[in-house]
């Protein structure tokens, strides 16, 4: 094998350059390391302080150490761009295509031979995987798993979700400020990504569907002494992919997909899942379409209570059978084909699941829905496509007319809607711009607009929402979320008035602006519209606003789309 190592392009030889390359990476490795037979594997670290969900990866990273050592591998500790969903602005989504570039580029860069992938909050997995996709290294992906439950007022607190839901409730005046405030660090008291099935979850989940995770690993939480024993495997696992040849090029396709959406659907996962994947196929040259969720994923049932659109948390999910017990359910619905990274496919680790809660994990007879899945909805106000999640949604509101309440900006969203003046009611449809991946810039999750106060004291609890931005995978509500195009890039969004009608029909899959075509060739943007719109000068808001794609294609930058391999054509010095 020593020819055929990656890594020993650098180190081999004794030239002048192989001894620079090693020299300085010696540092107590023996010979062996450079004799061109034991794999430079790299651990893409996301840990940070300022990633709180993450920063328990260290350790993490210490099991996969031991791993690839054991195997007789060389683990490389590869500290990568970290995002904290919660601590960047004006989004993390912003920096997505950021990280997975900055990731992409530096294991290419750098003599490995492979690499584990560890990630967690929301962006990272993603960003992770589409950096993988571009520089084709065999890659294994470890989740870092879902904090612990927390607990207020003896009952169980979901991270996000709660939040969203008690704040309304201190809005609607039925709790108290300073109860809120009390339940602030019940809520987060572990290691660990969010709990909810928001987006962390849902990757976690999703990437094992896609095959890229060790079966069985995915939804361990992070507190759990199993994560570390599965990362220790993992580590080993990339030892023997670097053997194998395994890139995500050989064996991740269109099956792959097909049962990470199917996935998605029966877990109940968050719309943010979608872009990251079409982004993921992009950069894998495979042909997947807003088109393919609605298909593949529409009859798909719901199986699993979790919040936001039930009941629990990833503890109880992990107790009632774990992932594999909803992937048993659904088995016929996958298909057979899709190889994991293992060299297995994923419907044989299925054998062995079982449910052991069926009212956190519903069995296939019993759904929570029979119909999960994430509706596109097209019209003549979203010609590109849009996303609605029928699971998080009312559905008394799932057909539904009203006239338009329109915002330029989340910032002229928060300054009137409050005002008792605001011409609103429980059928209006409150519709948001500027919020797209060039508009903000990076497509923040704010679709799921608060509701107004007024309505909220009438006891008004749900409303439709229209915007071009994201909503958080945690976040509930009839909310048509991803409009295509988007307002800031000439989409019909830009030219929605106040007191317009809009027609919303889920189940026959339509938004449509009631405004004759005519009338609307002949309307402009106004200006407070454009004045909402970002204009980066320079930097990376610059570079993304000027080349991002829409929601329909992934939101990647156009020229990431696709893969450059792992060669690297020149010396350095
Ligand atoms: Fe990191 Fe929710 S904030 S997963
Ligand atoms: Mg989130």
């Amino acid at each position: 094998m020593s020819s055929q190592l990656r890594s020993s392009e650098w180190y081999s030889g004794d030239d002048r350059n192989a001894y620079i390359h090693r020299a300085w990476m010696r540092r107590g490795l023996p010979d062996s390391a450079f004799a061109g037979a034991r794999p430079h594997i790299a651990i893409a670290n996301t840990a940070s302080d300022l990633t709180p969900c993450n920063a328990h990866l260290d350790e993490v990273a210490q099991s996969v150490k031991n791993g690839i050592y054991e195997a007789g591998g060389i683990p490389l500790n590869l500290p990568v761009v970290s995002l904290g969903e919660t601590q960047v602005r004006p989004t993390a989504m912003l920096w997505r295509n950021m990280a997975a570039m900055a990731t992409e580029e530096m294991l290419r860069a750098n003599p490995i031979d492979g690499v584990v992938l560890l990630g967690g909050c929301d962006k990272t997995i993603p960003a992770l995987l589409m950096a993988a996709a571009s520089v084709d290294l065999p890659a294994v992906v470890v989740p870092g798993g879902p904090m612990s439950t927390g607990t207020f007022r003896g009952e169980a607190l979901g991270c996000g979700t709660d939040v969203w839901r008690l704040s309304e409730e201190v809005r609607a005046e039925t709790l108290s400020e300073r109860d809120f405030l009390r339940s602030e660090s019940s809520m987060i008291r572990s290691r660990g990504h969010c709990n909810t099935m928001g987006t962390a979850s849902t990757m976690a989940l999703v990437a094992e569907a896609l095959g890229t995770v060790i079966p069985g690993l995915a939804g361990t939480p992070a507190v759990d002494s199993r994560l570390l024993e599965a990362s220790h495997e993992t580590g080993r696992l990339a030892v023997a992919l670097v053997e194998a040849d395994r890139r995500p090029s050989t064996f991740l396709t269109k099956a792959s997909f097909h049962n990470a959406i199917v996935a998605l659907a029966a877990i109940g996962g968050s719309t943010n899942a979608v872009v990251h994947l079409l982004a993921i196929a992009g950069r894998l040259g495979i042909d997947l379409t807003l088109d393919d969720f609605d298909r593949i994923g529409a009859n798909v049932p719901l199986l699993v209570n979790l919040q936001p659109a039930g009941r629990y948390l990833m503890d109880d999910l992990q107790r009632a059978g774990g992932f594999h017990a909803v992937l048993r359910e659904v088995r016929d619905l996958l298909d057979p084909d899709a190889l994991t990274i293992t060299g297995r496919p994923l419907v044989d680790y299925l054998d062995d699941a079982r449910i052991w809660d069926s009212d956190v994990i519903t069995p296939r007879e019993t759904p929570l829905l029979p119909a999960a899945g994430i509706s596109v909805l097209r019209g003549s106000l979203a010609p590109g496509g849009a996303l609605i999640k029928p699971a998080a949604a009312s559905p008394h509101l799932l057909k539904h007319r009203g006239q338009a309440v329109v915002f330029d900006s989340i910032e002229d969203f928060y300054a009137r809607i409050d005002d008792p003046e605001l011409d609103v009611d429980a059928d209006s449809v409150l519709v948001l711009r500027g919020c797209g991946p060039k508009g903000y810039p990076g497509m923040p999750e704010v679709a799921n607009m608060p509701l107004p106060k007024k309505l909220l004291e009438q006891g008004v609890r749900d409303m439709v929402r229209i915007c071009d931005g994201r909503m958080s995978g945690t976040a509930y509500g009839t909310v048509v979320l991803h409009v295509t195009p988007e307002a800031a890039a000439g989409g019909p969004l830009a030219l929605v008035q106040t007191g317009d009608w809009i027609s919303l029909d889920v189940r026959g899959r339509r938004l449509d602006l009631e405004v004759p075509a005519e009338e609307l060739a002949a309307r402009l943007p106004n200006q407070a519209t454009l004045d909402g719109f970002a204009k980066p000068r320079r930097g990376w808001e610059r570079l993304y606003v000027d080349h991002v794609m829409q929601a329909d294609t992934g939101v990647d930058l156009d020229f990431l789309v696709g893969s450059s391999g792992p060669k690297v054509s020149r010396e350095s010095h």
